[in-house]
């Protein structure tokens, strides 16, 4: 096969917000105890913190994480989680049907965050709570001092204020498994007062409406309008959840996926434009990505709920291979490409749940095929996107009419002269000659390095004892002249290809 890529330094989607590199901690299964939290574990650290976890996340290179959930938020009482940890209650959690310790939350978060460096991203539980416990929680979170929950916090050895910046109104309303599942209107009034009095309390935040928990919901498309319609003014975001799967069980049918999710963050930002419209607003709304992931071979229910409302069961804990490793790959160039109206995404989740990675409770922590495009594109992911110009060949599937067999992104970043090539071949037979042309980006070009994920095994895995088996490699097929690159890809292959 052969194709095109050209882009000129001039044309620019957009400047990439890093926050498109986040995760998801939320507490279920043992993303939180065993994966994140778990005294005792050999490399946990003075706070109960696995070491090789914390290592891993940083590697991994995500900016911000959200927190506490997920549908377990929709039934949090964000007082359980902080003060004396021998004080704080057990709870049953009706969202996984398991039994919550409380033994971490906010502020274990918190410190835990610093160490990652990571953002935090929280969300406030709009299920069996409303705007007044937001108000609450953000004023003990993010207030100075001198109000009761403010020096709540400091009693409990925060001195300074958390100061998160950014906060979710709920998690994903308009599903009937939500606690406390609400209509558009009901949600849209909600969070229209709950974003008010929040923004009262601290002025700098920045504020996610729920979109649709996926694109085949019934009320997908009139959900985000009448939720916009009421709490366009007070919102800066509205959220996209999205979890891919191959249940078709065919590699260029699962390709389609990562058109369909452009064609959905583009459908969503229409939506939010047109509400804009109405109002003869000037403002934008920007999107957030924040779940979304391969997740299929563990999305039945009995690997959601265990009997006898265990503590951190293990739940749904997929195993993910090469070829879903491609489709994370292809994601974050489909968000790459929407880089001016998507601004947050968050890969669900961090560790053990439908995770990057994974752990053994007292034992090893590896890398899944996943943690490798994710790690690529954030460690290459600085600076502005340019607008590519794409001559490939294509196929149609089922998923979709048209799929190119190149899918590419170009990211250039002036603050250190590289300029990053991520290119998907969707072809599962044929290897692929990619002219790139980077017009206007400086004829003194060198390769600084070219890297691959592919395995000849689509289904190969990652585990304890063979942690390796899908990893990056070199591409040792590229010719670089000046602006001019000839690359060639491998069948079924994610590649990085930064010059300078
Ligand atoms: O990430 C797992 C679950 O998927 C989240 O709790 C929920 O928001 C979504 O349905």
């Amino acid at each position: 096969l052969k194709a095109r890529l050209t882009v000129d330094r001039d044309f620019v989607i957009s400047d990439l917000d890093r926050r498109v590199f986040g995760t998801f901690v939320e507490h279920m299964g043992r993303c939180v105890y065993g994966g994140i939290y778990e005294p005792g574990h050999p490399t946990a650290d003075e706070d109960g913190f696995r070491g090789d976890v914390l290592e891993l996340t940083r590697e991994l290179g995500t900016t911000i994480t959200r927190y506490p959930g997920g549908n377990f938020l929709s039934g949090y009482n964000w007082e359980d989680g902080v003060g004396p940890s021998d004080q704080r209650p057990v709870r049953r959690d009706l969202a996984w049907f398991s039994t919550e310790t409380n033994q971490f939350g906010t502020n274990e978060f918190m410190k835990w965050s610093k160490k990652a460096g990571i953002e935090p991203m929280f969300g406030v539980n709009l299920g069996t709570k409303g705007p007044d416990e937001a108000r609450q929680f953000l004023e003990y979170c993010n207030h100075t001092g001198g109000s009761a929950l403010s020096d709540l916090r400091k009693s409990h050895g925060f001195e300074k204020p958390h100061d998160i910046k950014f906060w979710c109104l709920g998690n994903e309303m308009d599903g009937p498994w939500q606690i406390c599942h609400k209509t558009a209107e009901e949600y849209g009034r909600v969070a229209l007062e709950t974003a008010k009095v929040m923004r009262w309390v601290d002025p700098t935040i920045q504020l996610a409406a729920c979109g649709s928990s996926h694109r085949n919901m019934p009320t997908y498309g009139s959900w985000e309008y009448q939720v916009l319609d009421h709490c366009y003014d007070e919102v800066d975001f509205i959220s996209l959840h999205t979890y891919f799967n191959n249940n078709a069980d065919s590699a260029s049918e699962y390709f389609g996926v990562i058109e369909l999710l452009d064609a959905f963050i583009k459908e969503v930002a229409a939506i939010c434009d047109a509400v804009g419209a109405k109002r003869r607003s000037h403002k934008k709304i920007m999107l957030s990505l924040d779940e979304w992931n391969v997740w299929y071979k563990t999305h039945k229910i009995e690997h959601m709920r265990k009997p006898g409302w265990p503590e951190a069961p293990p739940l749904i804990e997929e195993v993910y291979n090469a070829e879903d490793a491609l489709i994370v790959g292809g994601a974050l160039i489909a968000m790459l490409n929407n880089a001016d109206r998507v601004k947050t995404a968050c890969l669900a989740q961090l560790v053990n749940v439908i995770g990057p990675i994974m752990t053994e409770t007292g034992g090893a922590a590896w890398r899944q095929t996943i943690f490798h495009p994710f790690a690529l594109a954030s460690k290459y992911g600085h600076g502005r996107v340019l607008r590519g110009v794409v001559d490939s060949p294509s196929y149609s599937a089922k998923a979709f009419p048209e799929i190119p067999y190149l899918y590419s992104t170009v990211i250039d970043n002036p603050a250190d002269g590289t300029t990053t090539i991520f290119a998907l071949n969707r072809s599962l037979s044929d290897s692929m000659e990619v002219d790139v042309d980077l017009r206007g980006l400086g004829k003194e070009r060198s390769l600084v390095a070219a890297t691959e994920i592919h395995h000849s095994n689509l289904k190969a895995v990652n585990t304890k004892d063979a942690p390796n088996t899908v990893a990056p490699k070199t591409n040792s097929d590229v010719v670089v002249d000046g602006e001019k690159l000839r690359i060639k890809l491998k069948p079924a292959s994610f590649n990085v290809i930064t010059t300078k």
